[in-house]
């Protein structure tokens, strides 16, 4: 993926990582990750995955370019990262102090648009065994985010799978995973033989904005 962005004529001014950064809760699988992420010359914002262990991930990502659930500005937009993670869970939930933070950072922001991201899908898949590790309380989160009045779009990970669909004026736009693609649709866990793939979004100034979803292979 970084190898394909590297070569194409797209540059992005930063890159957003959702979650599950390693998968052997290892600090060695971060300071890999730190390597080859520290190579495309971006600051990369992340938020953890339930493969994440938060302690050794905030650790690795103390530094710039690193950042662990941070906010930055970008042009006319606020870009946001939250903790969707439970300990010791696939599943995810957004706390009380999680959603106070997002409503605070967001309420005292300047601009006027915002983008949220977390590790877990705040709506169903429609894929059996994947709805039952989703955010569990994805429509809190949906209708308190629409309160918000900035936030104009939610990305997330976690599905190894594309997901695109506006629930109420908040665009939700999942993107598959850089390995591995699980089936869509499916009741039970299944891979598929999809490719890697990344996402480009471009946030523009009238709040609006654009997105393209890269799959490797072509
Ligand atoms: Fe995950």
């Amino acid at each position: 993926m970084l190898e394909h962005y590297r070569k194409s004529n797209w540059s992005a001014d930063l890159a957003v990582v959702t979650g599950d950064l390693i998968q052997d809760d290892s600090a060695g699988a971060y300071v890999h990750f730190c390597q080859l992420l520290g190579t495309i010359g971006l600051p990369v914002h992340c938020v953890p995955g339930n493969h994440d262990i938060r302690a050794l991930m905030r650790d690795a990502l103390a530094a710039p370019p690193f950042h662990y659930c941070d906010s930055v500005q970008s042009g006319n937009w606020l870009i946001i990262g939250i903790d969707s993670c439970v300990t010791g869970q696939a599943g995810g939930h957004v706390t009380d102090s999680e959603l106070e933070r997002l409503e605070e950072t967001i309420a005292a922001a300047a601009e006027p648009n915002a983008m949220v991201c977390l590790h877990h899908p705040p709506v169903p898949m429609g894929s059996q065994w994947l709805d039952t590790v989703g955010l569990d309380n994805g429509d809190e989160f949906l209708r308190r985010v629409r309160d918000m009045g900035k936030v104009r779009l939610a990305i997330f990970g976690h599905v190894h799978q594309p997901y695109d669909a506006d629930h109420g004026g908040v665009r939700i736009i999942g993107t598959p995973s850089t390995c591995r693609q699980f089936a869509q649709a499916s009741e039970d866990f299944a891979l598929d033989d999809s490719p890697p793939a990344y996402r480009r979004i471009t946030l523009l100034a009238d709040g609006s904005f654009e997105h393209d979803l890269v799959w490797l292979n072509k």
